[in-house]
């Protein structure tokens, strides 16, 4: 080989080593809900196939299905199990519930199918439900006690998932508070992700901000297409969506609260391709546009307006469209494949080419789920990938690992 040719091949090399980095660590930072809330859906060894196709890594679950924990034994796919709100008094107050918990539903599929975190309860705080609310961190702590004793406790993190709602005020994002009443249950629950290292997890829809004031607020702004962005006055930072600015309110709350040292993630956010007539925006363009922008914001490693060197990181809601959801119709259609496997609309995941309204929506076709994929670019360059590259994400891994 020419000396010129060489030197260029190995600049290649390099560029794509970089490149592969980049890609394998935003597909571990791009997760989906697995939610199975329907009596059509396909039979988990079929969604392993499935997940394969989109090169997902990552699966959350709203409980710990051992059908499915079983079916993705050796498929290296990282998965968040949680623990139903109706168990969490049970967890908080009776002494070894905790521990039979995790006995049950943790040890028995690890290491061949892979655990990394344990969401206890699922929007308790706001709800009203003071009881549940009270038993929030002590089942928590009850869950991560047992993890410890198991001797679990360094592969396996303990979360909660929060509705935004928990926020008395999001926006400006500098302006980010906690909602007072939630104070006394705010407080330990900061504590024991501090002592923890767990990150503090929120399920955030700027859908449902869409659809209560289609008049005011911006479509191009809540679907991450081109718009003139908004900024925060108090901090100069310019949010160019709604999602980010939520993210970054969630800091200022916990900052109000005297903790700078927690991590945020997005344990849902998605849009659905279809309502009732009054669910403005509700549409398959708008869903299309939102995932497709979405994930090619994580594509490209981006981080928040307020921590731009922390790349965000997303659980899309959801797998499948879930027939026996209760609530208006846009509840039963936020997947992003029907139950057949058939995707509901094409995706772009693809770097760079979304600009203009619609962008994100068809540009590459009707993807097949079984033969092509949504981080195609990242599958090819991931085959590639060596295993010094492998140990440069993992400690990235280990650092957050719900
Ligand atoms: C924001 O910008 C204004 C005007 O340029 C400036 O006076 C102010 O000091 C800035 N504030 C911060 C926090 O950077």
């Amino acid at each position: 080989m020419e000396p010129r040719a060489r030197a260029s091949s190995l600049l290649l090399c390099l560029m794509l080593s970089l490149f592969s980095v980049d890609i394998v660590s935003a597909q571990q930072r791009f997760g989906i809900n697995y939610g199975q809330i329907a009596d059509n859906l396909p039979d988990p060894t079929q969604v392993v196939r499935l997940l394969r196709s989109m090169n997902v890594n990552k699966v959350k679950l709203y409980d710990a299905d051992s059908k499915v924990l079983t079916s993705f034994a050796n498929t290296g796919v990282e998965f968040i199990i949680s623990v139903g709100n109706e168990n969490l008094q049970t967890m908080a107050t009776t002494p070894g519930a905790a521990r039979q918990w995790v006995s049950q539903h943790v040890q028995p599929f690890i290491p061949a199918t892979r655990i990394s975190c344990v969401i206890v309860g699922n929007e308790v705080l706001g709800n009203n439900d003071n009881g549940m609310a009270a038993s929030l961190v002590p089942a928590m702590q009850a869950i991560y006690d047992a993890l410890v004793d198991l001797g679990l406790s360094r592969q396996v993190t303990v979360s909660s998932a929060h509705s935004v709602n928990v926020l008395a005020s999001s926006f400006p994002p500098s302006s980010g508070v906690f909602q007072e009443g939630l104070a006394q249950y705010i407080k330990p629950l900061l504590e024991f992700h501090s002592k923890t290292g767990s990150p503090f997890l929120i399920n955030a829809y700027p859908f449902f901000a869409y659809k209560g004031s289609p008049g005011s607020v911006s479509l191009p702004y809540v679907l991450f297409e081109p718009n003139a962005g908004v900024v925060d006055p108090k901090t100069n930072l310019s949010y160019d969506n709604m999602l980010y600015a939520q993210i970054d309110a969630v800091y200022a709350a916990m900052k109000a609260m005297g903790h700078t040292d927690i991590g945020v993630r997005v344990s849902e956010t998605g849009w659905p391709s279809k309502g009732d007539e009054d669910e403005v925006g509700a549409t398959v363009q708008n869903a299309a546009a939102y995932n497709g922008n979405l994930m090619q914001r994580i594509a490209m490693n981006q981080g928040t307006p307020l921590k731009p060197e922390v790349p965000i990181d997303v659980f899309v809601f959801a797998l499948f469209n879930e027939n026996m959801k209760p609530g208006p119709a846009s509840e039963r259609n936020y997947g992003l494949f029907y139950p057949n496997g058939s995707p509901v609309y094409a995706i772009n995941a693809g770097t760079g080419a979304g600009s203009g309204p619609g962008a994100g929506s068809g540009s590459v076709g009707r993807f097949d789920p079984y033969s092509s994929q949504m981080f195609s670019a990242a599958s090819k360059l991931a085959v590639r990938t060596t295993s010094l590259t492998l140990l440069l994400v993992l400690p990235i891994l280990s650092a957050f690992s719900c």
